[in-house]
C-alpha cells in the first residue's frame, strides 16, 4: 500500500500574549491512497487544529514541529509558493463554514471560474462549465445555481457549492473538517455517497473529522480517537468501532446512538478536558477514565499495538500485543 501521508511527532502550540496552548500534541499517523480516515473526539480534541496544520493555516506565530510528509515533501517546512501550488490541486479542505470564503459580489460562475484558472489559465470557459455542471450534480445541486449570486442560495446550498469547488481539480487529499455537518441528513448521506463513488474510481484519499460517529461507520474505512490533543487510538473502522480498545474510545461510543439500533441508554463521559496549556505527565485521560491506577497519573502509555493494524495509547493494552 501507498502511503500519501506520514504524520511524524506533530506538535501544534498557539501562543497567545498571557499563555500557550498545546493543542496537537506528538500526534503520529500515516494514510495511504485511497484510504478515508475518520477523526473523531470531543470538542476542542485539537481536530481542526491538525487540519490546519497541514494546509498551513494556523495563526501567525503558532509554533509547529514535527513532520507532515506528503509525496515526499515536508508540508510543514515547503516554501508558501509550493504550499500553494499544492492547495486545491493536490490538496483541499472544506471546513464547516466554507460558505463564508465565497465573494458575495460575484455569482459562482465567476469565482469557479477564477479558481480554476489560478491552475489552467487558459481553460475555456466551456471546459469549466462542464466540469463545473459534474460537480454541481454531485453535490446536487440544480445547474441553474451557476448563475446565481450567493446572497440568492441558503448557506446549505452554499455550503455544497464549497464541496463543489474542493473537487475542481481532482485532488488527491481532501480534507473535511465537518463539511457536511450543517446539512440535512438526506442531502448529507446523498453526497457523502456519490464522494464515495468517485473515491473508488479516482483513488482519492479522504480525513472526514466529524462528530458524527456513523458518518465514519458509512463512510471511511480507518479512524483516528483524538482526546485533548493527542493520540489515543486508530485503527480499522471494523475493528476500532466494534472492539475499542481505549477507554476513552469506549466512553465516546456509549455517548452515541447504537449503530445497530439497539435500545440502550447514551452515557456521556463525566468530567472535562484538560487545561492544555498545562503540561500532563501521565496518560492525559487518566483523570476521566474509570480504569486508571496510579501507574495512569505518572506514566504516559505508549502506543500499544492492537491487532493487525491498530494502535491504542492504554496501559489497559500493554502485553495484548503479543496476543497474551
Ligand atoms: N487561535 C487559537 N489560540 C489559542 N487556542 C486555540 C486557538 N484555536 C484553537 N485553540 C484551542 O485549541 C484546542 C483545540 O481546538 P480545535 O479547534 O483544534 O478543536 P476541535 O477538536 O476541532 O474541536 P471542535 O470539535 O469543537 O471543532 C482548544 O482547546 C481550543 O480552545
Ligand atoms: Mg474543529
Amino acid at each position: 500500500m501507498e502511503t500519501i501521508l506520514s504524520v511524524n511527532h506533530l506538535n501544534v502550540t498557539y501562543v497567545n500574549k498571557s499563555r500557550r496552548v498545546m493543542a496537537v500534541r506528538d500526534v503520529s499517523l500515516s494514510i495511504n491512497k485511497g484510504d478515508s480516515l475518520g477523526i473523531v473526539g470531543e470538542s476542542g480534541s485539537g481536530k481542526s487544529t491538525l487540519a490546519m496544520a497541514l494546509l498551513r493555516l494556523h495563526p501567525k506565530g503558532t509554533e509547529i514541529t514535527g513532520e507532515a510528509m506528503f509525496e515526499g515533501k515536508n508540508l510543514l517546512t515547503i516554501s508558501e509558493k509550493e504550499m500553494n501550488e499544492l492547495r486545491w490541486v493536490k490538496l483541499a479542505v472544506v471546513f464547516q463554514k466554507a460558505m463564508n470564503a465565497l465573494s458575495p459580489v460575484h455569482r459562482i460562475r465567476q469565482q469557479i471560474e477564477d479558481i480554476y484558472r489560478v491552475h489552467y489559465p487558459k481553460a475555456s470557459s466551456a471546459e469549466i462549465r462542464e466540469r463545473a455542471m459534474e460537480l454541481l450534480k454531485l453535490v446536487n445541486l440544480p445547474p441553474r445555481v451557476y448563475n446565481l449570486y450567493p446572497h440568492e442560495m441558503s448557506g446549505g446550498m452554499l455550503q455544497r457549492v464549497a464541496i463543489a469547488i474542493s473537487l475542481l481539480h481532482h485532488p488527491q487529499l481532501l480534507i473535511f473538517d465537518e463539511a457536511t455537518t450543517a446539512l440535512d441528513v438526506v442531502t448529507q448521506g446523498q453526497i457523502l455517497r456519490e464522494i464515495v463513488e468517485m473515491e473508488k474510481t479516482l483513488s482519492t484519499t479522504r480525513i472526514m473529522i466529524t462528530h458524527d460517529m456513523s458518518v465514519v461507520a458509512t463512510t471511511c474505512n480507518k479512524v483516528a480517537v483524538m482526546y485533548a490533543g493527542e493520540l489515543m487510538e486508530y485503527g480499522m473502522v471494523t475493528d476500532v468501532l466494534t472492539h475499542p480498545h481505549h477507554p476513552y474510545t469506549q466512553g465516546l461510543q456509549r455517548s452515541f446512538p447504537s449503530l445497530k439500533g439497539d435500545n440502550r441508554k447514551l452515557e456521556s463521559i463525566p468530567g472535562f478536558l484538560p487545561d492544555l496549556s498545562k503540561p500532563c505527565q501521565g496518560c492525559v485521560f487518566a483523570p476521566r477514565c474509570p480504569h486508571a491506577t496510579e501507574r495512569c497519573f505518572s506514566q504516559k502509555p505508549p502506543m500499544f499495538k492492537t491487532g493487525e493494524s491498530g494502535g491504542a495509547a492504554c496501559w489497559l493494552c500493554e502485553g495484548e500485543e503479543n496476543g497474551k
